[in-house]
């Protein structure tokens, strides 16, 4: 019989979960007025509510953190990050920063203005506030595609290239101060994006005297993929796949907490000695001198040992196929869910399951309740909830075009009869989904509601 995959590692410490019961959680979920964020860890069993920062790290990970320097300036730990990602994707520069949101946040304070225009396949939910909290405009240019729950394509994260070009030239491109490109695609469930399309969206973004950065969280990932799927990739390093992604941009925003394996940390690549010099100015005033940027010495070496495993063949391939696993059980128990499966996570496309509930009414977070409920499982709403937003500069509504529930799967915490579980969690889910109800908000903060949202069963 042949062997699908198997981890490639072994568990040297574990940490006990503990199971409650329906009744219990049904009053854990009225008291956190039907908000999964605001439910405590301890009340969770099988918790996928993000790949991020929940990561297992590695024997060679803790033993690095040993050895942090932390010195407040020119720390040896912020050498040896600095000549990991040097390494791995060829940046000169990088100002290390405490998480994702914080090096998108440093980058748009030292380049966007009000009014000013960022498109990207897909912004993540905090590219989308900090640019909204600046006044300026998040434009998404996905492939169509993407909408596509069931379409078997390999690059479904990709960039609109013809809708791009002709974008610019509607906004002009002097109201575009930076273009991005998010691999692999968290929003459009997870998909990557092929070389290919990286590269014409640099050469139109260079066309235009854009500068270009990735949103780089799973680029490893979004490499496997394009080793995997693409044509004349197959004999490619992941290490030389990653190195041909990044010489096509002038920087990155990286969330350290995905693909590299960690905790916490985060980072901006880039080459340009001007602009490095600006963005210290910043990151002194709000998160740290610029050989430490809000992380301690020890943060430093576990991301860049992690930054190495994270890129390693193997790891991916259990990754990858892990993920997918996760994909084939959910549609064993009845789930529509979003093919082919991204690479942090599964996504069931909720609209889908529950078509008597209006996207108005939040079919993903009444979805993602009912898998708290039957299991202790959580998971998160990727739909109204989290992305429906006004535009600022047209003062349009703008929804997303797809409910969904991420299922994400921290890297190397959850064995197969963990995802086993899930399975069987989500067919309980599905025989009762005609009881589900739709949900309202009572009161939410006006940027990024779906974090602090007070619900109510309509
Ligand atoms: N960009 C993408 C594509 C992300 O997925 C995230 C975080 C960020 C930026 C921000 O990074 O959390 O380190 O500040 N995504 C997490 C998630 C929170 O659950 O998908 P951060």
């Amino acid at each position: 019989m042949p062997i699908p995959f198997v981890e490639p590692f072994r568990i040297k410490m574990v940490e006990p979960i503990r199971m409650t019961t329906r009744e219990e959680r049904l009053g854990i979920l009225s008291r956190a007025t039907l908000n999964l964020f605001k439910v405590k860890a301890d009340d969770i069993f099988i918790d996928l509510l993000t790949d991020s920062g929940t990561n297992a790290m590695s024997d060679q990970q803790w033993s690095a953190m040993m050895q942090g320097d932390e010195s407040y300036a020119g720390a040896r730990s912020y050498y040896r990050l600095k000549d990991a990602i040097e390494d791995i994707m060829g940046f000169p520069l990088f100002i290390p920063t405490h998480q994702g949101r914080a090096a998108e946040g440093t980058l748009f304070s030292v380049m966007v203005k009000p009014g000013d225009v960022v498109p990207s396949n897909r912004h993540f939910d905090t590219t989308m506030g900090n640019l909204l909290e600046l006044k300026a405009r998040p434009v998404d240019l996905v492939v169509p595609e993407a909408a596509d729950t069931s379409l078997d394509a390999p690059f479904k994260g990709n960039m609109d290239l013809k809708k791009l070009e002709e974008f610019i030239q509607q906004t002009g491109q002097e109201n575009i101060p930076l273009g991005m490109l998010t691999i692999t695609n968290n929003t459009a469930a997870g998909q990557p994006v092929s070389m290919e399309n990286i590269r014409g969206t640099a050469e139109i973004y260079r066309k235009y005297g854009i500068p270009f950065f990735i949103d780089a969280c799973r680029f490893a990932e979004n490499a496997f993929f394009i080793q995997q799927r693409e044509p004349g990739y197959a004999g490619k390093s992941i290490k030389e796949i990653c190195r041909e992604i990044f010489a096509l941009v002038d920087g990155c925003t990286m969330s350290a907490k995905k693909d590299a394996i960690v905790n916490i940390g985060g980072f901006i690549g880039l080459r340009d000695p001007g602009l490095f010099e600006q963005l210290s100015g910043k990151l002194i005033l709000h998160e740290g001198f610029i050989t430490y940027g809000g992380l301690a010495g020890r943060d430093l070496e576990a991301i860049a040992q992690g930054l190495y495993e994270a890129t390693d063949a193997e790891y991916l391939k259990y990754r990858i196929l892990h993920t997918q696993y996760l994909g084939d059980v959910l549609e064993q128990a009845g789930m529509p869910i979003y093919r082919p499966t991204g690479g942090h996570a599964v996504y069931i496309n909720a609209g889908a399951v529950l078509p008597h509930i209006s996207p108005s009414r939040f079919p993903g977070v009444a979805l993602a309740n009912s898998f708290y409920i039957e299991g202790g499982v959580r998971t998160v709403e990727i739909g109204s909830l989290s992305f429906e937003h006004v535009d600022p500069v047209t003062n349009e509504n703008v929804v997303p075009d797809l409910e969904l529930v991420r299922l994400a799967i921290p890297r190397r915490v959850y064995t197969r009869s963990h995802l086993d579980y899930v399975g069987e969690i989500a067919g309980e889910v599905f025989a009762q989904r005609d009881r589900i109800r739709g949900l309202q908000v009572v009161e939410a903060p006006a940027l990024l509601r779906h974090f602090l949202a007070k619900l109510a069963e309509v």
